[in-house]
């Protein structure tokens, strides 16, 4: 059964529709890709599922729970967890401090729970820089400490907003081992990604939206062939 579900989910940003009509679903244990050429909605879509933007139409189910109308730090507390495109890590506190924040953002517990927390995150995450500061942090580190913020709160929807942008190829291949790691946790994934070789190694199943409307669903190797995927991304390149 789905763990999150969106019927017919519509975002208006004055006379732009940001999303149309998306109905898209997440199972427990599952990698889904959200794809799809710049300005498609999926930053919109993750927005719109965590409680940031209220949609002009549709619903959202988390289970058998309509959450439509939640708000969004309820639905963290839910179980919804997402990264952020562009990082703003609490600079002031260490590596290890931040990750604890999300543990008690997720739930009221005491610090010596949440550091422990953050300890075993810090494990999946083969994470080696806690005790640091944010500026001493590499870019891996860095998009580490993001997954673990989120990782915190003990989701279980979790949306990964292109944690590959930026990283060099050792990088990458040592964040999709670390996204791996996570999936073992049981989790429902959404990965929104641009980088393709990632999109096919890493999940089971993808979604492409363009210009808001979801045009093509299935296992990558099948979607990449479609000819209506293949003009979306190659219509944005000319
Ligand atoms: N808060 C907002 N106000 C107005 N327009 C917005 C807002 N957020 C997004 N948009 C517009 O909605 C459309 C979808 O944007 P979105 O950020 O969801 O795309 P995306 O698929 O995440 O793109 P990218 O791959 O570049 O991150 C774009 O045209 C964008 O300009
Ligand atoms: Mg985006």
């Amino acid at each position: 059964m789905a763990v999150l579900r969106t019927q017919g989910l519509t975002k208006r940003f004055g006379g732009l529709v940001a999303l149309s009509e998306v109905s898209m679903e997440v199972s427990k244990g599952e990698i889904l890709g959200i794809i799809g050429p710049n300005g498609a909605g999926k930053t919109t879509l993750i927005n719109a599922v965590a409680g940031l933007y209220m949609p002009d139409e549709g619903q959202i189910f988390l289970g058998d729970r309509d959450i439509t109308y939640a708000r969004p730090h309820i639905r963290a507390k839910m179980g919804i967890a997402r990264t952020f495109q562009l990082m703003q890590p609490l600079v002031d506190l260490s590596a290890q401090e931040n990750i604890m924040v999300g543990a008690l953002f997720g739930q009221p517990q005491s610090l010596r729970d949440a550091r422990r927390t953050a300890f075993e995150i810090g494990e999946i995450l083969q994470f080696d820089a806690m005790d640091r500061s944010i500026a001493n942090l590499t870019a891996l580190d860095i998009k580490k400490l993001e997954l673990g913020r989120a990782l915190a709160t003990r989701p279980t929807v979790l949306f990964l907003d292109e944690v590959m942008a930026g990283l060099n190829q050792d990088e990458t291949k040592a964040m999709i081992s670390v996204v791996r790691g996570i999936q073992g946790q049981g989790l429902a994934l959404c990965v929104v990604e641009h980088v393709m070789s990632v999109i096919g190694e890493l999940t089971d199943r993808v979604i492409v939206l363009n210009t808001g409307m979801l045009i093509a669903e299935g296992p990558y190797a099948e979607v990449s062939a479609d000819p209506q995927v293949i003009t979306a991304y190659l219509g944005k390149e000319e």
